[in-house]
């Protein structure tokens, strides 16, 4: 596997592949891989000659300065594992090649409501920093397809948007998520629970699938009632929010009227760990 920090180097390597018609698959990380990273670069290497990993943790994507200073760094031991799953280049730059000091980043990109509700409600700026560092790293990279978790299916539906928006020429592969046995989802910030927290994570999808049985069943309101109150039950978890929306719009449902369109969305704090979670009502 080639590894670089530079754009420079990085492009010099794939221009060759560029001109040669060769197709390139693309997995934005942050790092800390887990297997539901892995997935997404098998996915890759099984659809594209040539699998590109980045590893950066986007400081403007933090709202929280304790978040970002607390997200796990693990690049030797990130870059083992990509080696192990064949991915081909890795891409690990610095905060300096990124955001070079003297450079404004700008921004034109609206959203509307796909920003404001549910995590752009509780974490004010975190997609058009998600937005500013996706584009800067499609534009580096130039993939043919680029991989994403429909665990951040926040994030997959405004990357989705800007990609319509600018017409950039990528393909957005959205991927299943990738859970543990016990259900719980992959993060990376599932490393940073305890282990009692670690025992009751699971509830989270557990509750998640139950509402998926009631779907239809109770009103909207009384069956988001009835998940937050089952989750917080526990007294380790903290609900910050529990939203039936619509899985384009992302808007917030009030009747089953369009029930096929329906996803759960759920973001709980288990300490000082923030997990989402989410699951299509109807599919
Ligand atoms: O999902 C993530 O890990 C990040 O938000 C991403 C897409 C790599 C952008 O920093």
């Amino acid at each position: 596997m080639k590894q670089f920090s530079t754009i420079s180097d990085l492009r010099y390597f794939l221009a060759s592949g560029h001109k040669k018609g060769v197709s390139v698959g693309f997995v934005p990380t942050m790092g800390a891989l887990h297997e539901g990273h892995l997935t997404l670069i098998r996915r890759s290497k099984a659809e594209n000659n040539l699998t590109v990993c980045s590893i950066f943790v986007n400081p403007i994507q933090f709202n929280n300065p304790e978040d970002l200073e607390k997200y796990p760094r693990t690049l030797s031991r990130d870059a083992k594992l990509l080696e192990e799953n064949g991915c081909d280049v890795l891409f690990a730059p610095d905060n300096a090649e990124m955001y070079p000091p003297e450079k404004k980043e700008p921004f034109g990109l609206e959203f509307g409501m796909l920003d404001k509700v549910m995590e752009g409600k509780f974490r004010p700026g975190h997609f058009k920093g998600v937005a500013i560092v996706v584009k800067k790293l499609i534009n580096i990279v130039q993939p043919t397809r680029a991989y994403f978790g429909k665990k951040d299916f926040q994030q997959l539906t405004i990357i989705q948007n800007m990609v319509h928006q600018l017409a950039l020429p990528v393909i957005i592969v959205p991927c299943e998520t990738v859970r543990e046995k016990d259900g719980l989802a992959m993060s990376s910030r599932n490393m940073r629970l305890t282990i009692a927290e670690r025992e009751i994570a699971p509830t989270i999808y557990q509750i998640l699938c139950k509402a998926k049985e009631k779907t239809g069943k109770l009103p909207v309101r009384e069956l988001k009632e009835w998940a937050i109150k089952k989750i917080q039950e526990n007294h380790l978890m903290r609900v910050e929010y529990f939203e039936i929306g619509d899985k384009e719009t992302l808007m917030p449902l009030e009747t089953w009227n369009f029930k096929n369109r329906a996803v759960a969305f759920t973001a709980v704090f288990l300490g000082d760990v923030r997990l989402i979670d989410n699951i299509e009502l109807f599919s």
